[in-house]
């Protein structure tokens, strides 16, 4: 499913992490992947997180999911909106909406939130911390956009809802089925349902923090040093104060620091082991029965295909000509030759059937079966 009336290099050029873009009738034959009822069905599922809001005279109020059946068909005829997070990793079809803006790496694509909302529904004037699409699914929503926002904009006070205490609006659109609009990171932005069922899908990204990745890449780094390794100053001379801590002490004191953050191929490691660690660990794929290699083997030899956990998070970075290192839900894998190969075609596609060769890899096999056992892949069973 490609995009269409959507120029892929002037999007990232001029509108990606910059200004929204509306793209009007952007898949050829939009198809709803799901019907409303079954978006309410999976918020009353324990393991799976949702959130329902409903607009009172009293104000906003937010109820965390799980949500009982009795009070989704008892609700008003206006003004609630019913949000599921991650869909995509329960429904195939809705993880198909990922494929048309996989032009953005996969490790900054998140998940697909799903909301489902009655006429005059929303969740109100807000803004995100992340690049969205915003896919129309099923009725219209009318989309209201204003400025820039940062820590520094006035909100509501409200315990569970970061609302703008104002919005000023700049650009009003009425999305229709297949429409999608872009809205980038910090821009204030407002969904209202026109008329009932109105479905949304947000094609959500991620982006670590910078307080993220120095705290974890920290930890990591701390797991390796030596408890012995301590400031040494051999060329000390006589100080006129000895209060001063001078410039030259300092700048030893702040190199040992930079230093033990400073090696790109342990940061690569650890990144890619920190970035595919999933979210919802939940989806889990794992087999009852550990998978055997010949098992595996079989498997390759018939050419069964092997589909991905939409759950899982998968990535690699080449370290070599012919060698990568493959990242897999927060374990990393060394790959050389025909896997490195075969770990790019798995990143690089949901399914793949593998060359029946590859049942002659010992180290294909291995790596097939770590991931089969790990709940990331699994090869289609026939049912
Ligand atoms: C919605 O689908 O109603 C909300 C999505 C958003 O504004 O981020
Ligand atoms: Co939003």
């Amino acid at each position: 499913m490609d995009l269409q009336n959507f120029d892929i290099d002037q999007f990232l050029r001029e509108y990606w992490q910059k200004k929204p873009l509306l793209i009007r009738n952007a898949f050829r034959d939009w198809q709803n992947p799901l019907e409303p009822n079954e978006l309410a069905g999976l918020a009353c599922e324990e393991e799976i997180e949702s959130r329902l809001i409903c607009q009172t005279d009293a104000g906003w109020e937010m109820e965390q999911g799980p949500l009982a059946e009795e009070r989704l068909s008892g609700l008003h005829e206006s003004h609630w909106t019913l949000l599921v997070q991650a869909v995509d990793h329960h429904v195939p079809a809705v993880a198909d909406l990922i494929a048309p803006f996989r032009f953005i790496p996969n490790w900054r694509i998140d998940d697909v939130m799903v909301s489902l909302a009655a006429d005059q529904g929303g969740v109100g004037p807000h803004f995100d911390q992340y690049d969205v699409f915003l896919i129309q699914g099923l009725g219209r929503r009318r989309w209201q956009i204003g400025g820039h926002c940062d820590a520094d904009t006035l909100l509501l006070e409200h315990a569970d809802l970061k609302l703008l205490s104002q919005f000023e609006v700049t650009e009003e659109w009425v999305l229709e089925p297949g429409d999608v609009l872009y809205v980038p990171p910090g821009i204030a932005h407002n969904g209202v349902a026109v008329g009932s069922d109105c479905m949304t899908y947000s094609v959500g990204f991620r982006a670590p923090s910078r307080a993220d990745l120095l705290g974890h890449y920290v930890d990591d780094v701390l797991d390796g040093i030596p408890d012995d390794e301590l400031y040494r100053d051999p060329g000390l001379t006589a100080q006129a104060n000895a209060g001063e801590i001078l410039p030259e002490a300092l700048a030893r004191l702040q190199q040992m620091v930079l230093e033990s953050l400073s090696d790109p191929a342990h940061f690569a490691r650890w990144f890619g082991t920190f970035n595919s660690t999933p979210k919802y660990p939940d989806m889990d794929w794992r087999p009852e029965v550990p998978v055997e290699a010949d098992e595996v083997r079989e498997a390759i030899a018939a050419s069964v295909p092997l589909s991905r956990n939409p759950a899982s998070r998968l990535a690699f970075v080449t370290t070599d000509a012919d060698a990568l290192m493959l990242f897999a839900d927060g374990v990393c894998f060394d790959c050389h030759g025909e896997t490195a190969a075969l770990a790019k075609d798995l990143c690089a596609a949901d399914s793949v059937v593998l060359d029946v060769e590859m049942a002659g890899n010992a180290a294909a096999i291995d790596l097939l079966t770590q991931l089969c056992n790990n709940g990331c892949i699994a090869f289609d069973s026939e049912d």
